[in-house]
């Protein structure tokens, strides 16, 4: 792995010299989730820029919380296999909870409307469970990516303080990518499986699982990777007081 550092002129360089990055508003503006991936490895020394990005996450009290685990080559390819045949036998060990049933309102709307993009630019009709099901599965082939980030946490209180932190950090992670030019999906489905992947990787019961991020070159010829979820208005989600 190469050292990194950042230059006078902002770049990061690293034993290659300085690398080019997107602007912010390209950045934002470009990143999206990716759900299929070309197999090419990405460079250790690229991987370990976007790792040096994401540990400048701001967290509560600078405890920096996340441990994170890289998985690749064989380590991933095992990985989906057991992930798959734990899916198709429905035993999950998830260290939280996930209810989408709970979402009301507008924010129900949305996780349907979010459905319909998605089943719909994949080619699943709405009553097709099974093409329903079969789409979902491919979170656990990490969609093809040679490369997962699995997001542990220790564990605090009630740890929503905690889990702000590790969204932060998953959220510069994902920006890494997208500045440069590689790109990722946060999956929420590996956590469903925490305690397997504790015990595949030999992590300590102390550390949980919240949610992964897969990563790697998007295979941009795949119709799920054109994809692009809308968004609801600024209005919508702010209000102003003066
Ligand atoms: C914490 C988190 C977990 C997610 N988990 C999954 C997942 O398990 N599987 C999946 O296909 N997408 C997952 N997503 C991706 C969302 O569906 C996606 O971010 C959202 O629809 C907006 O689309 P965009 O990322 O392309 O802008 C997750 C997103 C977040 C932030």
């Amino acid at each position: 792995m190469s050292i990194t550092a950042l230059s006078t002129n902002g770049l990061v360089e690293s034993n290659g010299g300085p690398s080019q990055t997107l602007s912010f508003e390209e950045t934002v503006r470009t990143r999206r989730s990716f759900r299929q991936f070309l197999p090419t490895p990405v460079p250790d020394a690229q991987i370990l820029q976007v790792l040096e990005d994401a540990q400048r996450s701001p967290s509560n009290c600078n405890t920096q919380p996340w441990n994170t685990h890289i998985v690749s080559g064989e380590r991933i390819a095992g990985l989906g296999r057991l992930l798959t045949a734990e899916n198709e036998a429905q035993r999950f060990t998830p260290d939280f909870t996930f209810d989408m049933e709970c979402f009301y309102g507008a924010y129900g709307e949305r996780r349907r409307a979010h459905g319909k993009t998605f089943y719909e630019a994949m080619g699943v009709a709405r009553e097709d469970r099974a093409g329903r099901d079969k789409a979902s599965a491919s979170n656990y082939s990490f969609f093809g990516a040679p490369h997962a980030a699995l997001l542990f946490m220790p564990s605090f209180g009630d740890n929503v303080r905690v889990a702000g932190d590790i969204g932060m950090y998953g959220q510069t992670f994902l920006l890494s990518l997208a500045a440069r030019g590689l790109g990722g999906i946060p999956q929420t489905s590996i956590g469903f499986f925490a305690q397997t992947i504790r015990e595949y990787l030999g992590i300590s019961d102390e550390l949980k699982l919240m949610f992964a991020i897969s990563f790697g070159y998007p295979d941009y010829s795949a119709p799920v990777n054109g994809i692009r979820m809308g968004r609801v208005p600024v209005s919508e989600s702010v209000t102003f007081h003066r």
